[in-house]
């Protein structure tokens, strides 16, 4: 049956037109490719325009923001066809802007936490703005997913997409270097999502990009994730202290609740006793894949939902993946289908170098240097 839901897909996409798939809906765009079209989503306190552009391959429809490249809806079918928003975000501008906790946003320049918001290269110390108790989240107070970037729609051969640029001035958010980035989300004939990143630098620098989408495979909005079924091809993690730091050792999974190597639910073991737990709150870790570092990307997570069969698979280039379970998540947001978002209800899988590694010898480089391109990969694909 899923064969063929995706032959009759890709033989639409192939003719450029719309696959009427299952049970679903009206005669619109199901697995045919839409080119992106561009439509005023709302305006900045300053009266800066923000956009949306709604876009559709192989089954797959996502609607993304000039403001912090958020992903504001992505729509896949389920086993039955059916159609449902697997992404949490909002419907304003004015929410995102107020409160969001990274929704669907481009993470940058640095995903996850920098101890202090300190770090040293080449002898000279760096202070970054700190908006996580005493370390720096996500960038900074003002990252790249508050930022809004330059989008250019393509479309080649049977890919539709977005370049995405931003351009991070000198010594913002405490960084430094003038940091160029361009980000491509593709939608490919098979309905799957790359995004590749490219940065380059003025000035030595960090970097380490993500996206930082909240899955849940039920729709949002339909409860918690904890039922939801999850493998991570990752041996080991990265245990952190009170403050979510990386403790720097490497730590195997063997034999406690981080050990998703067979799956298992979320739920399974998120309430052990165990001490990374309660740090957490749930999960919120950096993962230690064992293929490390590829230069092409490669099988490292699979999440499914066993209510509505979907199924998400996440390829990428990145050493470590950090699985976040929404465990912050407190009820005080309403989400873009009208209802309040509460722990677990969704879950993060954030492709990525480990947090901290500024400070961290032992992890793998962060390091970008004027003259080296820094690239990396991730692809989402659903079943
Ligand atoms: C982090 C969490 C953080 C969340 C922000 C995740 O990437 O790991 O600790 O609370 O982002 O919503």
């Amino acid at each position: 049956m899923e064969t063929s839901r995706r032959t009759v897909i890709a033989a639409a996409a192939a003719a450029g037109v719309a696959a009427t798939v299952g049970a679903a809906g009206p005669a619109q765009a199901k697995g045919g490719s839409q080119k992106p079209v561009k439509k005023l989503f709302g305006k900045l306190a300053d009266g800066t325009r923000v956009y949306s552009w709604s876009l559709a391959n192989g089954g797959t429809r996502m609607k993304v923001l000039s403001y912090g490249g958020i992903v504001q809806s992505l729509e896949i079918p389920d086993r039955r066809g059916r159609y449902a928003n697997v992404s949490l975000g909002f419907d304003t501008i004015e929410d995102y802007v107020a409160k969001s906790p990274y929704f669907g946003a481009l993470i940058g320049r640095y995903g996850n936490r920098i101890d202090k918001g300190r770090f040293t290269l080449d002898g000279t110390s760096h202070q970054l703005s700190v908006n996580d108790g005493a370390n720096s989240l996500h960038g900074g107070a003002q990252g790249f997913d508050k930022r809004v970037w330059d989008v250019e729609p393509f479309s080649k051969g049977s890919d539709v997409g977005l370049h995405l640029y931003y351009t991070s001035v000198d010594g913002e958010m405490g960084y430094p270097g003038t940091l160029k980035a361009k980000v491509t989300y593709t939608l490919t004939a098979h309905g799957d999502w790359r995004i590749d990143y490219e940065a380059t630098t003025d000035k030595a620098t960090v970097v380490n990009l993500t996206s930082h989408v909240y899955w849940n495979l039920a729709g949002e909005g339909n409860g918690t994730v904890y039922d939801h079924e999850l493998k991570i091809a990752a041996s080991r993690y990265t245990p952190v202290d009170s403050g979510l730091i990386p403790t720097g050792e490497l730590e195997p999974v063997s034999g406690s609740p981080f050990d998703f190597r067979r799956t298992k639910t979320v739920g399974e073991d998120i309430r052990e006793a165990h001490q990374q737990l309660l740090y957490g709150q749930g999960f919120d870790h950096n993962w230690v894949l064992d293929k490390g570092i590829t230069a092409a990307p490669e099988q490292i997570a699979t999440l499914k939902d066993p209510s509505s069969g979907r199924t998400l698979q996440i390829a990428t280039t990145e050493p470590g993946v950090q699985f976040y379970s929404g465990n912050f998540l407190d009820g005080t947001f309403v989400g873009s289908g009208g209802h309040i978002y509460r722990q677990g209800d969704a879950l993060c899988l954030e492709t990525q170098h480990f947090p901290d590694s500024p400070n961290q010898p032992g992890f793998p480089s962060t390091v970008l240097r004027p003259g080296q391109v820094y690239r990396s990969t991730t692809v989402h694909s659903f079943n």
